[in-house]
């Protein structure tokens, strides 16, 4: 495992995933009713930004840090940035919540985490900072078995962040038969599933898997800053969404062209919406 997210805090992947799935979270919690956040890929709840890792890269100054002092915000991103203004009082730019801080920065009463993490290290550093709250359960073992030891939920409501580091060659393969068994055991699960794109022809076979998986309804969100296969790296991200909360879809086609736009670190940016499977 040599993957730290602690080099990629706050860049343009993570503000696309934590804007949304913070969103979906909210969509959740407009019923009453509880429901469970598995973070099956967790990281860790605070990276600082001012550390060697993130210094070293400083991918965040191409994603959060040009997005946390705008005034303009789609109302998607307005809750998120707020969550990241909370963790740095000082109007410094510093600190920045992973996923498992964002999502707990709203868990009600009522509502319930798993998370795991495989790295010993950030599984520690997790299971410290959540240390005494009860509603969240740190586990230090392999995501890909939750559907399995945790599904179905007693709430019947979930979402699920898978979000692996794709460090290995099976992982879209992996991720997909996580996704059927997930459905198997709890259909109504809500899962958003976060992929790199760099690949064109991996993506292609990975949608083909994707639409043949006997999902219930798949949205893919995308977004790219450069164009499709510069050699550079990471040029976008996409999350598959499985039965997503309504109405994302209205909210996310006013956000991703502002995103894209603000993004962009060649050419104009892109983005994408449509349905893979199940389309309403
Ligand atoms: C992309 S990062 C997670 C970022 C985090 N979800 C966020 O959005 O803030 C992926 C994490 O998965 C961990 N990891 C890698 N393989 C794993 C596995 N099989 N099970 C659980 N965690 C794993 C890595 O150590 C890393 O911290």
């Amino acid at each position: 495992m040599n993957y730290r997210h602690s080099y990629h805090a706050g860049n343009h992947a993570d503000v696309f995933k934590h804007a949304i799935v913070l969103r979906m979270s909210q969509l959740m919690q407009r019923k009453e009713a509880p429901y469970c956040y598995l973070d099956s890929h967790a990281g860790t709840a605070l990276y600082d930004l001012q550390a060697e890792a993130s210094g070293k890269t400083g991918e965040y100054l191409d994603g959060i840090a040009r997005l946390w002092s705008r005034d303009d915000l789609p109302p998607l991103l307005e809750s998120y940035v707020a969550n990241v203004r909370v963790q740095n009082e000082d109007e410094q730019l510093r600190f920045y919540p992973g996923s498992p801080q964002l999502i707990a920065g709203g868990l009600r009463e009522q509502d319930r985490m798993i998370l795991s993490e495989l790295h010993p290290e950030d599984a520690a550093t997790l299971a410290a900072y959540f240390a005494g709250d009860s509603r969240v359960g740190v586990h230090h073992r392999d995501g890909y078995e939750l559907a399995k030891a945790f599904l179905p939920v007693v709430e019947k409501r979930a979402l699920w962040l898978l979000d692996p580091p794709f460090e290995r060659a099976d992982d879209l393969e992996r991720c997909v038969a996580t996704m059927q068994l997930a459905i198997q055991r709890m259909r109504q699960t809500v899962i958003a599933l976060w992929y790199p794109i760099k690949d064109e022809r991996l993506l292609r076979d990975f949608y083909r898997q994707i639409s043949a998986a006997g999902l219930p309804k798949v949205l893919r969100v995308e977004l790219s800053v450069r164009p499709a296969d510069t050699t550079l790296g990471l040029n976008g991200s996409g999350l598959m969404l499985v039965n997503p909360p309504w109405p994302l879809w209205e909210e996310l086609e006013q956000a991703l062209p502002w995103l894209a736009g603000q993004l962009a670190q060649s050419g104009s940016g892109a983005w994408r919406l449509d349905w893979l499977a199940g389309e309403p």
